[in-house]
């Protein structure tokens, strides 16, 4: 069975009973409000009910369509490799700003650094979860289900098909981003019958952000929405304010999770990077390596062992502190780890690890369970020597 959402959530003004009329007061010529399903995997995924001032069919134009396919290499897929994450060059606008690097049929891994608010146009995903991770920078996603505001650490879920647009409060923003063909979820195991986040869970419903001030905007005029589908941007206009939602309820919405709320699981040894995850998906996990005590057995070896990936390529990207069982590692940079080869710490890291009583290490993890291409913007960010780090001098 599919899994559930986080919680049940409202915002604004809803019917006492679904599909019935709901009508605008009399001053607004108490017309009926249009009610929309929003919902994904057919009926059968999570959905919300919502209802729009218009109707959110007026299309008034279909502008020239362009083609945003990411541009891939044909790099050696055996090859770990090191990204420079922080070599990406800032941009003004938020969507030519979005760099993806490691792509493959399932899910696109990219980084992003705008410049400037997204607040000219509307942006709307039409086949991929997104899910943004807040290196840094602050502000607000702003959608027709609420606002989420987000800061440091803050992983944020926009499931296909939400209309957003994002206030940033400064130019200095630096964000992960993934795009998932497959639904983004909660890991099942941390979950009981109901949906409900269970005890053993590193992380609770009271620590999920929720969408807040939902905008209402009753408006006529011309309104962009960029859509992407397929790796093809449809600029759309529209004859209605994509914002224009009264109230709405449901469990399909946009939310956010600070990593700094994830409780890490540790033991008297190792434990194995599971204990890590944060969300999933049919084609791909997420986890968080967040500051956490060490092992504890007298004899413990802090530092992972090595381990041979062979059904999944590992990418991390290194958010902040010392990251235990890597040398040379810097902010923003991201390693792949492609499966078929075993990886492991490298030389030094298991011995420097031992006696060692905490790490401080900031890391966000993604497994893909197919192998992950390069994009010609990776291959121009990669150290190209990193392959060869694990040599004994
Ligand atoms: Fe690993």
């Amino acid at each position: 069975m599919r899994s559930k959402m986080p919680i049940y959530h409202q915002l604004g003004s809803i019917s006492s009973k679904r599909h019935t009329q709901f009508r605008k007061s009399e001053t607004e010529g108490a017309g009926l409000y249009y009610e929309e399903v929003f919902g994904t995997i057919g009926f059968e995924g999570m959905s919300s009910l919502l209802y729009h001032a218009s109707r959110p069919t007026q299309v008034k134009a279909l502008l020239p369509t362009y083609d945003v396919t990411p541009k891939i290499t044909s790099g050696n897929s055996l090859m770990m490799r090191k990204l420079i994450g922080f070599n990406i060059s800032p941009a003004n606008d938020y969507l030519e700003s979005r760099i993806p690097l490691l792509v493959n049929r399932d899910v696109t891994i990219g980084l992003a650094a705008p410049r400037h608010s997204l607040s000219h146009y509307f942006y709307k995903n039409a086949d991929s979860d997104e899910l943004l991770f807040i290196h840094r920078g602050t502000g607000h996603l702003r959608t027709f289900l609420g606002s989420i505001p987000f800061q440091y650490g803050d992983y944020i879920l926009i499931p296909r098909g939400v209309i957003y647009q994002i206030d940033f409060d400064s130019e200095d923003n630096r964000l992960l981003y993934l795009e998932s063909h497959a639904p983004i979820y909660t890991p099942k195991r941390y979950r009981n019958n109901f949906g409900q986040l269970m005890e053993h869970s590193p992380f609770c419903e009271r620590d999920y952000i929720l969408p807040r001030n939902l905008e209402t905007h009753d408006e006529k005029g011309d309104f962009l929405i960029k859509i992407k589908k397929q790796n093809i941007i449809h600029p759309v206009v529209y004859a209605s304010h994509p914002f224009d939602v009264i109230g709405w309820d449901g469990y399909n919405y946009p939310w956010g999770f600070s990593i700094h709320n994830f409780e890490p699981v540790t033991g008297r040894v190792h434990q194995p990077p599971p204990v890590h995850q944060t969300f999933q998906t049919d084609a791909f996990v997420v986890c968080s390596f967040c500051p956490r005590l060490y092992d504890y057995h007298p004899l413990a070896i802090p530092a992972p062992y090595h381990h041979s990936n062979i059904d999944s390529d590992e990418v991390l990207y290194y958010v902040d502190g010392d990251f235990m069982s890597r040398n040379d590692i810097a902010q923003g940079h991201i390693t792949l780890h492609p499966g078929g080869i075993p990886h492991g710490p490298h030389p030094g890291a298991a011995e420097r690890s031992i006696g060692k009583k905490e790490t401080h290490e900031l890391a966000v993890m993604v497994d893909t369970f197919r192998p992950l291409m390069l994009t010609e913007e990776a291959l121009a960010i990669d150290d190209g020597q990193y392959y060869k780090s694990w040599l004994e001098h």
